[in-house]
C-alpha cells in the first residue's frame, strides 16, 4: 500500500468513527433494563414539558417574553409548533429563520425544545399546508368523503403531496442537522399533528377506492400473523372475531364495519409518515412520535373522531407501516387519564404524554405516567397561557398561587426534577410505582419492591374516607432499600403489607420529609405522631395485618418523604 492511500484510509476510518460517534451522542431512545428512555448527551433525561399553543411560535418577539416564564414553571423542554407554510412560503424557496431564533431563544433560556412538524395535516384538517398548496387541489387533492364532497384535508393517496411534504421536512430537518447536530437543543420531533379524517371514516376519492379494492397488504398479515398473541387487544378481537384469516380485502379481513375503514385510513397515513420519518431521519436521527386525537365519549365511530390515527385499535397497524416512527403518543384531556396511558403503553409502544392537561390533576398525571408507565415525560398543552396557569390552585380549598413559582405544575415540575436522577434510574428495574387517586377512585394498590402499598385519597381519622370534594391526589414513591422508600405525593395516604412475610404487621421505623441535594437526603423535619397515624381503629387495622400507622401528604402539592419500614408481631 502507498504511504498516500495508507493515510487516505486512516483518515476515512478517523471520519467514520467521528460520524458514528456523533450519531450515538444525538437524542437518541436506549432500552435500558424494563424501561426505554430518552439519552440526551448520553445520559437519560426525563422531560419535563409544556406546549405552547399552536402559533406562538411564529412570534419571535412573544417568545421573548414566554421563555423565561417556561424556566420559572421548572421546564427542561418545550414544544413548538413549526408549519411548513412558515418555512416554504413559496415553492422550493426555504427560509429557516423562525426555527434559527427559537433555537436562539430556548438556548438562552437553557430550555431544550421538541419541534411539531405541522405539514400536512393538524387536528386532521390541513390549516398548516402553504398557500401554493392550498391553491392547487388539483397537484394536492382533498379527502372526499361520501357524496364525493371534498373536505379541507389533504388525501394522503396522492404522491405530489406526500412528496412535497417530505421534501420541506427533510430539509428542516437537514438544517437542525447543521445548526444543532453539536448542541442538541432538540430533542425529538413530532411529526404532524391529530391525523385521520373527519367527517367519514374513510377517504372516498378514487385514488382511496382504487386503493382499498386492493388486499390488505401482504407486510400488514405478515406482522398481524407474527404478533398474534401480543396484538393489542382491541385489534386482536377485531380480527379474531372476522375470522383471523390472513389474507383477503379489508372488509374480509377486518369485517365490514366502518373500524375496517379507519384500519385503512391508518396504514396508509402510517406509510406517508414512514416515508418522511425515514428520509428526515438519514438528515437528522433523533426521536420522532406522532400523537393521536382519541375517541370521545359520545363518539358514534370513526370520522366522528379523526379516522386512522393510531389508537389502540391501530397502533400495530402503525407500528406496521411506520418502523421509523420510535412512539405512538395520545393527548390525554379526558378525566380517565391511567385507562389511556395503560391503552397506549405497549410492549412495542413506550410511552410519553405530549399534550394534557397542567392543573393539579395534570400534576397527578405527571406523577403516574412518569412512575407507573416509566413515560418518557409529560406535558401540558397552552403552557404559555400564564395568566390561565394563576388562577389554578394547588387543590380544592387550598389559596391560589401568588406567582408562576408557586402554580401546581411548577411546584410539581420542582417535585420531579429534584428526583429525576432517581427516577430514571428505578424506571429501568421497575422498583419505582404511582398512584392516581380522585373522589370516584379513591384507593389504588401498587406494588412496589417488597410491599404492597395502598395508597389512599387523604382523609382525616375520623372520617373513614375522603368527601366527593377531595380533588386528587398522587403518590409515587421508589424502592431505594429493602425497607426503604422515597415518597412524593400530594393530598394522599399510604400504608404498607409485606409482599415477603405474611405473618408480620408492618409500621414506619422513621420518616422525614426533606428533599436532596445532589445525591445526598437533606431531612427537614422528622415525621411522627400525627403526622403518622393514620387511624384511630387499631382493632380492625391489626385484623387486616396492619397497623394504622402510615405516611401521609397534605393537599397542597406534593412533597417528599423517606421512609423506613420495620415489622412486628
Ligand atoms: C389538541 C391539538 O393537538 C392541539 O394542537 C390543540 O389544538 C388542542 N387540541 C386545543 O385544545
Amino acid at each position: 500500500m502507498t504511504n498516500l492511500l495508507s493515510r487516505y484510509l486512516a483518515f476515512a476510518a478517523l471520519i467514520t468513527t467521528s460520524l458514528a460517534a456523533q450519531s450515538t451522542l444525538v437524542p437518541h431512545l436506549e432500552k435500558r433494563g424494563e424501561a426505554t428512555q430518552l439519552i440526551v448527551d448520553g445520559k437519560p433525561w426525563l422531560i419535563l414539558g409544556g406546549e405552547m399553543a399552536n402559533t406562538a411560535s411564529s412570534d419571535l418577539a412573544y417568545m421573548d417574553t414566554v421563555w423565561p416564564q417556561m424556566t420559572r414553571l421548572n421546564l427542561n423542554t418545550v414544544i413548538v409548533g413549526m408549519g411548513w407554510a412558515w418555512v416554504e412560503p413559496e415553492e422550493g424557496k426555504f427560509d429557516f429563520s423562525l426555527v434559527d431564533g427559537l433555537l436562539e431563544g430556548a438556548r438562552k433560556n437553557h430550555e431544550h425544545v421538541i419541534f411539531i412538524w405541522f405539514g400536512s395535516w393538524k387536528n386532521s384538517i390541513s390549516s398548516f399546508a402553504p398557500g401554493w398548496v392550498k391553491r392547487d387541489s388539483t397537484r394536492f387533492p382533498r379527502v372526499r368523503i361520501y357524496g364525493g364532497l371534498p373536505v379541507e384535508i389533504l388525501s394522503p393517496f396522492s404522491k405530489e403531496t406526500l412528496a412535497a411534504d417530505t421534501r420541506a421536512y427533510t430539509k428542516f430537518m437537514d438544517h437542525l442537522a447543521h445548526v444543532d447536530g453539536d448542541q442538541h437543543t432538540v430533542l425529538m420531533i413530532q411529526l404532524q399533528n391529530e391525523i385521520g379524517v373527519l367527517g367519514d371514516s374513510r377517504d372516498r376519492s378514487e385514488a382511496a377506492n382504487a386503493a382499498f379494492a386492493q388486499p390488505v397488504p401482504s407486510a400488514l398479515m405478515d406482522y398481524l400473523t407474527k404478533n398474534h398473541e401480543r396484538l393489542s387487544p382491541p385489534l386482536r378481537q377485531l380480527w379474531e372475531s372476522a375470522g383471523a384469516r390472513a389474507s383477503g380485502g379489508w372488509n374480509e379481513v377486518f369485517g365490514k364495519n366502518p373500524l375496517a375503514d379507519e384500519l385503512f385510513m391508518a396504514w396508509h397515513y402510517g406509510r406517508f409518515l414512514e416515508t418522511m420519518a425515514s428520509s428526515g431521519k438519514q438528515a437528522h436521527p433523533i426521536p420522532v412520535f406522532t400523537n393521536t386525537w382519541i375517541v370521545q365519549p359520545d363518539d358514534r365511530g370513526p370520522g366522528d373522531y379523526p379516522s386512522g390515527g393510531a389508537k389502540p385499535v391501530s397502533l400495530d397497524v402503525w407500528k406496521a407501516a411506520a418502523p421509523s416512527i420510535d412512539l405512538n403518543c395520545p393527548d390525554i384531556y379526558l378525566p380517565n387519564f391511567p385507562d389511556h396511558v395503560a391503552a397506549f403503553h405497549r410492549w412495542n409502544n413506550p410511552i410519553f404524554v405530549p399534550e394534557s392537561r397542567g392543573d393539579a390533576a395534570g400534576v397527578a398525571n405527571a406523577f403516574y405516567a412518569i412512575g407507573q408507565h416509566a413515560s418518557l415525560g409529560y406535558s401540558p398543552f397552552g403552557i404559555d397561557d400564564t395568566a390561565r396557569l394563576l388562577t389554578l390552585r394547588p387543590e380544592v380549598g387550598t389559596p391560589g398561587p401568588r406567582n408562576l413559582e408557586d402554580t401546581p405544575l411548577a411546584r410539581g415540575y420542582a417535585v420531579l426534577r429534584n428526583l429525576t436522577p432517581l427516577i430514571l434510574e428505578h424506571q429501568t428495574n421497575g422498583s419505582i410505582g404511582s398512584a392516581w387517586l380522585t373522589s370516584e377512585s379513591p384507593r389504588h394498590e401498587i406494588i412496589v419492591g417488597d410491599y404492597h402499598l395502598i395508597c389512599e385519597l387523604r382523609h382525616t381519622r375520623a372520617t373513614p374516607a375522603p368527601d366527593e370534594n377531595a380533588g386528587s391526589g398522587y403518590a409515587l414513591a421508589i424502592a431505594i432499600g429493602p425497607d426503604e422508600y422515597i415518597v412524593a405525593g400530594s393530598n394522599a395516604q399510604i400504608t404498607f403489607l409485606s409482599r415477603v412475610n405474611d405473618t408480620t404487621i408492618t409500621s414506619i421505623a422513621e420518616a422525614s420529609r426533606g428533599t436532596f441535594q445532589g445525591t445526598e437526603w437533606h431531612a427537614e423535619r422528622q415525621m411522627s405522631g400525627d403526622d403518622i397515624m393514620l387511624d384511630y381503629h387499631l382493632a380492625t387495622a391489626a385484623s387486616n395485618r396492619q397497623s394504622a400507622s402510615g405516611i401521609s401528604f397534605p393537599p397542597n402539592g406534593p412533597t417528599i418523604q423517606r421512609v423506613k419500614l420495620y415489622q412486628y408481631q
